[in-house]
């Protein structure tokens, strides 16, 4: 996130309710969160003994998805309009709310998450903004699933994308489809098509569990007419929103067989993204 001049990390914690599992077996919520304080106090049920812990922000599992949005990912969708790049991404063990926190339910504007909030948010400046400045907004959708990169986008799902260096762009990857957005709905029909082909699958803690990472980027560009020339001034700016796969104990989620070669390469490929 950049803020200010300075260039930051911030890392919010978000409790998730307890799972049906968790309450069929009179599990004890042993997880206190103090907003005031962002503090996560662990509390030993034997003793009480408190371990504490400090973050950015700290949410506990009654919080609505709009006050997460506002805290979190508004000032970063804010910067990435002003041309400056931001990535915002969801990590936890497999059933911890991390595409509820990236996705959420679109069709209830309650539950929507941080991405399609995002959406709004990038469109409604936009649309205030277009008499003074032209926009470009395009997105793209890819997954990385056992090590292997796909265009959530592409005509052909299943095939493999090469990652390549530039030396003058960095890092990026040969082929992906980069698709240009009108509006909020344009961005919408995008990610469900994307989000429909990503790999799924359950687990012990979670039906319907992200098998692999996905990265959903909007790139906006602006331009408008500098103060004192008939020069345009033009900025570019990169969202990177991320739904990592879950990072489970194999021994906690009991994955066996395809699961399992699945979780061994999730972790794998969280060292080299
Ligand atoms: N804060 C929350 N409030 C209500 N329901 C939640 C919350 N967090 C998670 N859930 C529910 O818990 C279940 C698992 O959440 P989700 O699929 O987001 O987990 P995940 O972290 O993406 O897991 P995986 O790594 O396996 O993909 C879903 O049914 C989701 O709706
Ligand atoms: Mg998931």
């Amino acid at each position: 996130m950049k803020q200010g001049k300075t260039e930051t990390v911030k890392v919010a914690i978000r409790v998730r309710p307890m799972n049906a599992l968790e309450k069929k077996n009179n599990s004890v919520n042993v997880v206190e969160v103090d907003r005031s304080n962002n503090q996560i106090n662990l509390i030993k049920p034997e003793n009480n003994q408190t371990n504490t812990f400090q973050y950015d922000y700290v949410y506990p599992y009654t919080i609505n998805q709009r006050t997460v949005y506002d805290e979190t990912a508004f000032p970063i969708v804010e910067a990435v309009i002003e041309g400056y790049n931001g990535t915002i991404f969801a990590y936890g063990q497999t059933g911890c709310g991390k595409t509820f926190t990236m996705m959420g339910d679109f069709a209830n504007p309650e539950y929507r998450g941080i991405i399609p909030n995002a959406f709004e948010h990038i469109f409604g400046y936009i649309n205030s903004e277009e008499n003074k400045k032209k926009f470009l907004v395009r997105c793209s959708f890819l997954e990385i699933y056992n090590e292997d990169v796909r265009d959530l986008l592409g005509k052909d799902t299943s095939k493999k994308l090469d990652i390549r260096e530039d030396p003058k762009t960095g890092i990026f990857v040969k082929d992906l489809n980069i698709i240009q957005m009108r509006n909020t709905k344009d961005l919408e029909n995008e990610l469900n098509k994307g989000f429909n082909n990503r790999h799924v699958g359950e687990t012990t803690m979670n039906k319907e569990s992200s098998r692999s990472h996905c990265i959903f980027t909007v790139y906006i560009e602006s331009s408008e007419p500098s103060d004192n020339s008939k020069e345009q001034k033009i900025k570019a700016g990169k969202l990177n929103l991320v739904d990592l796969a879950g990072s489970e104990r194999q021994s906690k989620t009991g994955v066996t067989g395809e699961r399992l070669e699945e979780a061994k390469k999730i972790n794998l490929s969280l060292t080299v993204i």
